[in-house]
Formats: structure tokens, sequence, C-alpha cells
């Protein structure tokens, strides 16, 4: 298949890029830059990586595809937070305008990569695809905005499909640190200790970046009735623990003792997630990984790296702060648009 990414060159895409190109398939990127030259290790290369924002897309851009995979999105609640409008104009509108453009141009599949956070507070039982939708930040509400306007575009000819990823974890070209498993082992690795920023009581679903590529490549490749018009939470049952269950596994691996952040409190996205249906839908779909392992090797690659606390903790690794540095420095406008571009070539080889 000849697929686009969009966001080919965040957390996720720098790890799905190679496993779709792997499999045979022919990548094309397109991304804002947004993260250019936050890097973790190499990035993948040797694919064509297009610089633009998805919502200049036109019909044309999305010519000759025969899939779309749709990564690019403001990925957090404090992005969300601080700027709620420019969440809904990327996660929502961006998203239902690439699936237009896609449907218009005759790409007949359409992976949305859609979030566990859409559950939000779900009470005690785990959440099955069909549950109510409860998301309690705008990014938790884009993500459903996102996938009603993607349903309604979805037709004999068009096939949206909505993974709706745990939160991940793992090492990546694109490294983050402000997804919990890989900020526990980034502050033991730099600072020696697990700082715990709730009472970890939330339960949290979560699932490496190497299995949601897994994943997305199942549901490429699955047989379309299977995937049309459908959602599958994308993780595993073993990986859905209490965020002081991480802490106690980074601290006992990392010989690094908990701590409590000076204002810890209840974390109001608390959540069990069931993963029944892309088990028994998606059969291809084998994870791989586990949280231990993880951590193990998050912290091989954070030695490889000769990881600092300040670049864990700053704009190098955390969304946040680099949307802001880029903001600060009359990068990107408020809407969240590039207003100098990184890559004045556009096109990168
Ligand atoms: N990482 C997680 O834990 C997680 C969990 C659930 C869902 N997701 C979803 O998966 C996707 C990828 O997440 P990630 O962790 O890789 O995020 P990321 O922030 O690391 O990467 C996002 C990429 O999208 C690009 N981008 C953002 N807006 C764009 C636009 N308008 N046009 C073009 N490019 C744009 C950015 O430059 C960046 O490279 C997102 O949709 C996110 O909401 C992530």
């Amino acid at each position: 298949m000849k697929i686009l990414v969009t966001g080919d060159r965040g957390y996720i895409g720098a790890v799905m890029v190679p496993h779709l190109i792997g499999a045979g398939h022919e990548v094309v990127g397109l991304d804002a830059g947004w993260y250019d030259g936050c890097d973790f290790g190499r990035v993948p290369e040797g694919y064509e990586q297009r610089t633009g924002d998805c919502r200049d897309a036109t019909v044309d851009d999305l010519r000759g595809f025969d899939a779309v995979v749709h990564l690019a999105a403001i990925s957090n609640d404090p992005i969300g937070h601080l700027n709620p409008a420019a969440t809904y104009s990327v996660n929502a509108d961006a998203a239902v305008h690439m699936g237009r453009m896609a449907k218009e141009a005759g790409v007949t599949r359409f992976l949305f990569s859609s979030s566990c956070s859409l559950y939000g507070a779900a009470g005690d039982a785990p959440v099955t695809e069909d549950a109510q939708f409860n998301p309690v930040t705008p990014y938790g509400e884009s993500k459903v905005l996102a996938e009603r306007g993607l349903s309604i575009l979805a037709d004999d000819d068009f096939s949206p499909c909505y993974l709706r990823n745990a939160t991940a974890y793992g090492s990546s070209p694109r490294l983050r640190a402000d997804i919990v498993v890989n900020n526990l082992t980034g502050t033991a690795f730099t600072r020696g200790k697990v700082e715990l920023q709730s009472d970890g009581s939330p339960w949290r679903p979560l699932v490496h970046v190497e299995d949601i590529s897994l994943a997305f490549l199942a549901a490429l490749q699955a047989p379309r009735e299977l995937v049309h018009d459908e959602a599958f939470n994308v993780g595993r049952d073993e990986d859905v623990v209490q965020i002081r269950e991480i802490a106690l596994e980074v601290s006992s691996r990392m010989d690094a003792p908990v701590t409590f952040a000076a204002d810890a409190g209840p974390d109001k996205r608390d959540y069990r997630v069931d993963f029944t249906k892309i088990h028994r839908v998606l059969p291809a779909y084998q994870p791989q990984w586990s949280v231990p392992l993880g951590v193990e090797e998050l912290a091989r690659d954070m030695a490889v790296n000769s990881l600092s606390a300040e670049d864990f903790e700053g704009p190098r690794f955390v969304r946040l702060a680099r949307i802001r540095e880029l903001t600060d420095a009359g990068r990107l406008g408020n809407d969240l648009r590039m207003l100098q571009p990184l890559h004045a070539e556009g096109v990168r080889a």
C-alpha cells in the first residue's frame, strides 16, 4: 500500500513509520515539524517527508494513496488546556478535513489515532468500545468530535477506523517525557527518585509505542468489512494498572525511592479499558511488550543518550514546553500554525 502518515515526525510516528516500511508499504509523511530537532537517537529517514499543516491539505495532496494514518495532533491534555480553540481546530476539524480530502481523492481507508481518554471518568468497570463518551478535557472532547465527524463520511468507498490508544510508553527517536511511564523512568534516571504527580490511585491503560504500530498495521491489512467505521481500544489487559504500581515497578528496576510531588492530589483521569475486541477482530495484532520491559528499554536508551535532567524536563521532550518555546520565538502562531517553518525546503527525502 501507499500510505500517507500525518504526524510521522512525532513520538508514535517515528516508531510506526519503520514498521510500515518494514512490512513492505510505501510511506509518505506529512508533519508541521513542531518537534524537528527534538531527537533521542536516530530519527527515521529514507522516505518522503512533507512539511505542512494538515489543515491546509488539498485533494491533490491525497491523490494516489491507498490509506491515510492520521496521527497529527496536539497530543496531550496540558496543551489542550492552554489553547482549547487550537486543540479543536487541529484535533477535530483538521482530522475531519483530512478525511474529506482523502475521500474525495479516492483513498479508501483512513485510520484515525484516537485515545482512550475519550472515555474520561468512566467508573469501575472496564470500558468497551460502545461505552458512553465522558471526556474530562478539551483533548478528550476533540477526539470525540473527530470520530463523529469522520463517521459521517463512512460509505461504500470510504472506511474510517478509530484506534483508541491507551497511554503510550517506550522509547522513540522523538521521545516524550510527559507520559506517565516515560516520565517516572526519566525522573528516576536523571534525579534518582520516582516522583508521583498524583496520589497514585488512578487506573491507567498503557500500551507500548511499538504495539500501537502493530495495531495500526493490523488494521491497515485487515479485510475492509472488519474495520469499516469501527473503533478499537488499543492496548493489553495486563497493562491496565494503577499509577502507583508503575511507580513501584520503576522504583525497583531503577533503585530509586518513590516520592510525591508537593501538589500531588487525585487525578480525574481514572478509567479501566477492555481490550477484548481488538484481539477478537484483528488476531494479527499480537502485542509484544509489557511495562517492565518498557522501563528496561527506556533506562537503556537514556544511558546510551546520556539523558540530562535539564533536557528531560525541557522543550526537547516535554510537548507543552516545546509549543511554548516555538510560540515565544514567534515561530508558531496562537492558532498553532507554523509562521516560520523549520524546513524552508518544504520536502525532505
Ligand atoms: N502518545 C500517547 O500516549 C497517545 C495516546 C493516545 C492517543 N495518541 C494520539 O496519537 C497521535 C500521535 O501522538 P504522539 O504521542 O506521537 O504525539 P506527538 O506530539 O509526539 O506528535 C504529533 C505530531 O503531529 C504533528 N502535528 C501536529 N499538528 C499538526 C498539523 N496541524 N499538521 C501537521 N502536523 C501536525 C507534530 O508536528 C508532531 O510531529 C495523536 O493523535 C495523539 O492524540 C497518543
